[in-house]
């Protein structure tokens, strides 16, 4: 084939040029030179993200007269894949699997691989058993033996599956494109899009224009022969990477593994989803033998260890649809000399910085010249608002070093003013944390003024983080759960006595006993 044109194209205005420059002469931005294949018209307009699934005609039709696309799908064999899909792979659909370098990324693919050739469905999946079929695995990152290497690491080359994946170390696109086509394969795993090359563009490997290029001639193969995609894109923390990022708007799938490499656990979670929803997330766990699907999420990220010191709250998170358990943990020290230290991990540390300060203005619990660290267990990185408060319950508990009752848990945003404020899913929250063991919750009081009646659960409704703070730590003299009458509090914020069962009081924080309507 005769090798295609090139232009650089402006990204800001449009203007085409020749050779790459760092300033576009037509508008005058800085660094938008993009390298990019000039397509025949025709070529381009192919290139559809719904070339496969819409109907072609161009005249526009009533909605109610329109046949619903039908989707396939192929389950992956690994229920938490296929979940977070919305039932497994659509023939003919490009996904695109984004994370860091070294987070597992083709760890999973190669077992999703085998799942996809042995062709079982998982447990937890929707879809029926499929046949299964052949798998083409083109890698550009490691040779074809350590593929090998891996797999047998994984323990996948025993049976049926290890004969029907094909594995080919190669990085020209063109070349892949070639292989699926002649081989048809169910499935193409391309390891990792900043590996691959099309020769018609000379930018190197990883360039925007190369990356884009690449996945336009994957997506065209995708669309055009019915083999569903998985194409690895590698993502820096910082997101400064933007080669992967440039591709979200083509794909049909966006999926990210998260996690810090360090600890065991990876979030799997989907930022877009043309064929199914982007509330669902996959819990795993990295294992000797590649990752295994967590059997209970929701608890996965609460520390399992006895000891329960000062400092630890477990807070109730939602990652799409899904509510997850999770341990706050912070540690107030008093500060050297110099400015104190303000360390988050998991958590955002401005977040945190604020809340430092609201905790000094408006209730009582100053840490202006100590240090400051908080952590959320298991290596999770959350910015759910709703672990304002058991942050801050952390920190109180840690300055005045007295432990947060074990069996509490805490949800809610704080607010500039001390006041906490709902956030959405209270009640999937607390069904969740009582199915866990957890018998107390400090919720927000909500905007109509009632309360989520969640069986099994005592139900605390603070209107602010004092009242939130002496019902979780006690009050500042005295031991936990007994009522602040000591501090002044306005009778508002006056909060009520020991939790009587099923005794709600007639002052704020109202309370709901376990099993009320
Ligand atoms: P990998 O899938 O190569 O990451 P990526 O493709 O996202 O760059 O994951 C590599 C890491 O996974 C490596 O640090 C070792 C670890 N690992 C295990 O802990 N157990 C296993 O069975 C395998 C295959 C890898
Ligand atoms: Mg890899």
């Amino acid at each position: 084939m005769a090798r295609q044109q090139s232009r650089y194209v402006c990204q800001s205005c449009g203007a085409a040029h020749l050779r790459w420059e760092g300033q576009c002469r037509t508008c005058g931005s800085w660094n938008t030179l993009v390298e990019t294949v000039v397509r025949e018209p025709d070529a381009r307009r192919r290139v559809g993200p719904h070339a496969a699934t819409a109907d072609r005609s161009d005249a526009p039709q009533s909605l109610g007269g329109l046949r619903e696309a039908e989707l396939v799908r192929i389950p992956t064999g690994i229920g938490e894949i296929d979940r977070v899909l919305g039932g497994g792979l659509v023939p003919g659909s490009v996904v695109l699997l984004g994370g860091e370098p070294g987070i597992g990324k083709s760890t999973l693919l190669l077992q999703a691989a085998a799942g996809l050739a042995a062709g079982t469905a998982s447990g937890g999946s929707a879809a029926g058993a499929g046949a299964g079929g052949n798998v083409l695995y083109a890698t550009g990152e490691e040779s074809a033996g350590q593929v090998r290497l891996r797999a047998s690491r994984l323990g996948l080359l025993e049976g049926v599956p290890a004969d029907r994946i094909s594995v080919v170390a190669a990085s020209e696109v063109g070349r892949i494109v070639e292989l699926a086509r002649e081989a048809r394969p169910i499935a193409l795993v391309v390891d990792s899009i900043q590996t691959v090359t099309v020769d018609d563009l000379e930018g190197p490997a990883g360039s925007v224009g190369q990356v884009r290029e690449c996945a336009l001639r994957l997506m065209e193969m995708a669309k055009g022969n019915g083999i569903a995609v998985i194409i690895v894109g590698h993502v820096t923390k910082d997101g400064t990477l933007a080669g992967p990022k440039t591709l979200e708007h083509l794909v049909d799938a966006v999926l990210n593994l998260e996690g810090e490499r360090t600890a065991t656990l990876r979030l799997l979670r989907a930022t877009k989803n043309r064929f199914g929803s982007t509330e669902e997330v996959g819990v795993f766990e990295m294992a000797e033998h590649g990752l295994a699907e967590v059997a209970d999420p929701g608890r996965a990220f609460l520390a399992t260890t006895d000891e329960h010191a000062p400092g630890s709250v477990a807070g109730a998170t939602l990652e799409g649809s899904r509510p997850l358990l999770v341990e706050v943990q912070a540690l107030v020290a008093p500060g050297g000399y110099g400015s104190p230290r303000r360390t988050a991990s998991g958590l955002d540390a401005n977040r945190m910085a604020l809340l430092v300060a609201v905790l000094g203005r408006r209730a009582g619990i100053g840490l202006g010249s100590h240090d400051v660290y908080a952590n959320l267990a298991g290596g999770l990185e959350l910015d759910d608002p709703g672990l304002d408060l058991p942050l801050c319950l952390a920190l109180a508990s840690s300055l005045r070093d007295r432990p947060v009752p074990r069996d509490l848990v805490a949800i809610g945003e704080v607010g500039l003013l001390g006041e906490l404020r709902p956030v959405p899913g209270i009640e999937r929250r607390l069904r969740e944390a009582a199915r866990l063991g957890f018998r107390r919750a400090v919720v927000p009081v909500s905007r109509r003024g009632d309360l989520p009646g969640v069986s099994g659960i005592e139900v605390i409704a603070a209107p602010n983080l004092r009242t939130a703070i002496t019902a979780a730590v006690g009050a500042a003299h005295g031991p936990a759960g007994e009522a602040d009458r000591t501090t002044g509090a306005p009778a508002e914020e006056m909060p009520a006595g020991p939790v009587a069962e099923n005794g709600p009081s007639s002052q704020s924080p109202a309370r709901r006993g376990r099993g009320a309507p």
